[in-house]
């Protein structure tokens, strides 16, 4: 039997599986590494943890698997986007690498906005200035760490970090390059009129490679740490969403997933890179050849639960936790929750809001906090779901992965809050698998990723929308509606009091 490894570079963890020729999860490892928050709004991560991590992950798998490491014939990433590694001339890290879910850079997408102007920001890279992505990051630390920026040779994205550490070779592939506001997403080319207005060198910005291409082989050490073999086919991988979205199916239009890891998204296929959403929506390269996706994103889906977790009931698990939330009736008995804990991006690109509670009550019990928790983070994607109807998509089916694809009554509730068909498949690792299947159609186990999909992917289970609880859904969604902006100008003026 042949086997491919999916690696997903993840925020809490790197998750590691091992996938057979019948798309089979065969072994899965999962090695942590910490956030660093030293600021509020700041978010960062040690980029060699990363490394360290993923060689103790491989050599975990390795020394676990009773077949011969030849068999292993393929590797590929998937990973946490838009995080910024800052390079040296031999390609080491300068400081801690700033993430997806750092929101420091408003002054700086502001300032993106003055030089390239809103209009044509859009029209080359398909997408608004956003706190989270790659060059307002750039632009932060030349501003506030010059001695840093001037060392400065090249920059990568987490995954594509952890890769050129295993191969030695540095790239960026096209669907990660989407999220840094420095790609012109529809020639798949650096901007050159962006690199140019902010004073980027052309050598900045790394050779581009699409996500199924051969990069390279492991490096002689890693493969000796490790225990693979230095043949071992690298493949360049993908976003984590775009690698969730192959993991997941969604390879042609009409196609919707429902992703809750630390964030959330609700992402659609696209064939083309003309549609317009007026940068209501992420617009981005897919990992499948020459196909694009539009996205939505709560920044803290998965994060609101582990958040609830650690502070309210550290000593649990998740099911534990979530085990009496199928007995709390919908709206958790008048108990409303907003996800915005480190601020949001769909539909409010807003910085400064933060989470709330609305409707407490002294007969409210912790599972009504918990079902609270579970609807608020699924009515914000929600409002993706909406903005992709209001442009004219239909969603009737959502295949769902992650964390909210772990528990039966949040499947359910995704069904009846997003009046749509939920699909669980019998894997719900929609990234680290998406990731596995680029290197099986790297390595030419199939012809196409759509025939790999067809091949792994199984239907475990579908949820259908309860008629009386899409009416009380509806209702209450608009009542949360209400409540970013009735908090919006509270927490503002709550800003100076944070960490
Ligand atoms: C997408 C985004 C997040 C991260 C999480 O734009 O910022 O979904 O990719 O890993």
């Amino acid at each position: 039997m042949k086997y491919v490894i999916g690696v997903d570079l993840g925020t809490s963890a790197v998750k590691i599986l091992l996938v057979n020729q019948n798309g089979e999860v065969t072994q899965e490892v999962s090695k942590d590494y910490p956030l660093i928050q030293e600021k509020t709004g700041h978010s960062e991560q040690n980029p060699d943890d990363w490394v360290n991590q993923t060689v103790a992950g491989l050599s975990d798998l390795l020394r676990n698997f009773d077949g011969s490491p030849e068999d292993i014939e393929g590797i590929s990433f998937s990973g946490q986007m838009h995080g910024l590694v800052l390079l040296d001339e031999n390609n080491e890290s300068l400081r801690n690498a700033i993430l997806w879910n750092d929101t420091r850079t408003t002054a700086e997408c502001e300032a993106i906005y003055e030089t390239v102007g809103e209009a044509k920001l859009l029209e080359l890279t398909k997408n608004p200035a956003l706190e989270g992505f790659t060059l307002p990051k750039i632009l932060w630390v030349k501003k506030h760490e010059p001695e840093v920026f001037e060392k400065a040779n090249s920059f990568v994205l987490p995954k594509d970090y952890v890769r050129m550490k295993l191969t030695g070779q540095l790239h960026m592939e096209y669907s990660d390059a989407a999220g840094t506001l420095l790609l012109n997403v529809a020639e798949k080319q650096w901007s050159t009129e962006i690199c140019d207005l902010f004073g980027l060198d052309r050598d900045f910005c790394p050779p581009l490679v699409g996500s199924h291409e051969e990069v390279g082989t492991l490096l002689p050490e890693i493969a000796a740490e490790t225990g693979l073999t230095a043949s071992t086919r690298v493949f360049a991988g993908g976003a984590d969403n775009a690698c969730g979205a192959i993991g997941s199916g969604i390879l042609e239009e009409g196609r919707t997933l429902a992703s809750i890891g630390t964030s959330g998204v609700v992402l659609s296929y696209e064939s083309s890179d003309d549609k317009d959403f007026q940068g209501t929506v992420h617009y981005f390269n897919h990992s499948s050849p020459d196909a694009f996706y539009t996205m939505g994103v709560t920044l803290s889906a998965g994060h609101s639960l582990s958040w609830f977790k650690e502070v309210f009931a550290k000593d649990e698990d998740f099911t534990e936790l979530l085990a009496d939330v199928g007995s709390v009736p919908p709206g958790a008995n008048g108990l409303l929750f907003t996800p915005y804990l480190v601020g949001e991006r769909t539909p409010h690109v807003d910085s400064a809001i933060r989470g709330s509670f609305i409707g407490m009550d002294s007969g409210h019990r912790r599972a009504d906090f918990v079902r609270a928790v579970l609807e608020g983070i699924t009515f914000s994607l929600n409002e993706s779901v909406e903005i992709f109807r209001k442009h004219g998509k239909k969603i009737d089916t959502v295949v769902s992965i992650g964390g909210g694809a772990k528990n039966e009554a949040w499947l359910q509730m995704q069904a009846d809050i997003f009046n749509a068909k939920i699909v669980k498949l019998s894997s719900e690792q929609g990234p680290g698998m998406g990731a596995a299947m680029l290197a099986a159609y790297g390595c030419g186990w199939f012809d196409s990723l759509k025939e790999c999909a067809d091949s792994f992917l199984k239907v475990d289970k579908e949820f259908l929308p309860k008629e009386e609880n899409v009416g009380k859904y509806a209702e209450l969604f608009e009542l949360y509606q209400r409540v970013y902006v009735q908090t919006r100008e509270l927490n503002k003026d709550l800003v100076k009091f944070r960490k």
